[in-house]
């Protein structure tokens, strides 16, 4: 299925049926062949559908690339895509999951802080949705553990959309269009479980693939300015790849704030959001530890950190010089660990709030 701006999602079952063929066509080409004496492997035109580039023509690096596509429930994704966009999954219907996670602002909303029902401030910068399948868990602090699990927050936090899940479950119920759609996919039809299910799913499609740092790690020697390849030597020699690194270049671990200096004592007004993963775990080496954050479309989610205080790409990489690594970096590091960077900039699913919203209402 092509959803717009070359981005493609396959759905299981064209990829069973695909399967399917091709597997029936190999056998009776083998068959054939075997009988003609012939060899199967050099026979181009029955190779099996490319899947992924082969391994030995992506670059050995500790950076690995998206994938261009990936396999998700067409049927789910359509519902999840319709629930994200609907403002009556919060208390006062004037908040949905897109206002804060814009895809046409990369995923997030470009505010220090998120806002939610009734103009409530919140107390942390919105991460973005893009890519979150391969963040190993979920929010600043890893509380969720899967993305399904992540839905509860937003749902009842009364500084997002604070609903409750039976007034949710209720108003949906009560829609002809969704009580139908839900019918046609699950026994049970409208539950809180499914609810997660779509929207997860709906999630897992976005994914950013092709951007120009990608095409390099796939051998493609134009995609790089050679600012941005300077960059990238920097952002490996400078150790700034022993946290952002795998295919999120972040997001698969975490790690204190402030390694290297005392960013909140320097900062000062200590919130609770500050404390990181301590709030899950309790524990004091907890204390100011966060999950790394992806670095991919970093470029179009300003202002940067958990507490959006860093305002431009500069600024967030001077920080990281300075509080991560222990030394003050130069005006032609941060400038090249720039261009590097903006190499992270991927191809959007659903680029305009307009086509989603589009896609949402023809469903
Ligand atoms: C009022 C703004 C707001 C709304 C509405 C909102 N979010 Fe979020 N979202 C946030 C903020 C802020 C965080 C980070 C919270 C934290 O880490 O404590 C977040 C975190 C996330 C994450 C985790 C990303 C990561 O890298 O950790 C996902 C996924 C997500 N939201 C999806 C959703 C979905 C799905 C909905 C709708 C059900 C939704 N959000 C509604 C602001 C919002
Ligand atoms: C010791 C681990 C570590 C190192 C080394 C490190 N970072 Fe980070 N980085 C983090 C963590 C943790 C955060 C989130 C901090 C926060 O907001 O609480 C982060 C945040 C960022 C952000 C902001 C992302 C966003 O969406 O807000 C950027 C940009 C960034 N790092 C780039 C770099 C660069 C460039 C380097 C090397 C100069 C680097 N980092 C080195 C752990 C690290």
């Amino acid at each position: 299925m092509n959803i717009g701006n070359g981005f493609y999602i396959e759905t299981r079952w064209s990829w069973i049926l695909a399967e399917i063929i091709s597997c029936h066509l190999a056998l009776l080409l083998l068959i054939t062949l075997t009988a003609c004496g012939g060899d199967v492997s050099q026979n181009k035109q029955f190779t099996p559908l490319a899947r992924s580039v082969k391994s030995s023509s992506i670059r050995n690096e500790p950076i690995s690339p998206l994938p261009e596509s990936v396999e998700v429930n067409e049927h789910w994704l359509s519902l999840g895509r319709k629930l994200f966009h609907d403002k009556r999954l919060s208390a006062n219907a004037d908040v949905a999951c897109v206002s804060c996670h814009d895809l046409s602002r990369g995923g997030a909303d470009n505010k220090a802080v998120s806002q939610g029902m009734d103009l409530q401030s919140g107390n942390i910068n919105t991460p973005t949705v893009l890519n979150s399948r391969y963040n190993f868990r979920q929010f600043w602090d890893g509380r969720a553990a899967s993305l399904e699990q992540q839905i509860d927050g937003p749902m009842t936090s009364p500084f997002e959309m604070g609903g409750t899940w039976p007034d949710v479950l209720r108003k949906l119920k009560a829609d002809k269009s969704y009580k139908q759609l839900f019918s046609q996919n699950f026994p049970d039809g409208v539950t809180k479980k499914n609810i997660k299910l779509v929207i997860a799913e709906y999630e897992r499609s976005l994914i950013t693939p092709n951007s120009p740092f990608d095409r390099y790690l796939r051998r493609d020697d134009t995609a790089l300015s050679p600012q941005a390849i300077a960059g990238y030597q920097r952002f490996k020699a400078l150790g700034c790849i022993s946290c952002h690194q795998g295919i999120n270049v972040g997001g698969n671990m975490f790690q204190h704030f402030g390694v290297m200096g005392d960013y909140f004592a320097d900062r000062g007004n200590i919130t609770e959001a500050d404390y990181g993963r301590f709030n899950v775990t309790g524990l004091e080496e907890d204390r100011h530890k966060f999950k790394v954050p992806s670095l991919r479309n970093v470029a179009l989610t300003a202002p940067y950190l958990h507490d959006g205080q860093a305002q431009t790409l500069e600024d967030a990489v001077r920080i990281m010089g300075k509080y991560q690594l222990g030394i003050e970096l130069n005006d032609e590091s941060v400038a090249d660990l720039v261009a590097f960077l903006i190499s992270l900039t991927g191809q959007m699913a659903l680029i305009s709030e307009q086509s989603a919203q589009e896609m949402a209402i023809d469903e």
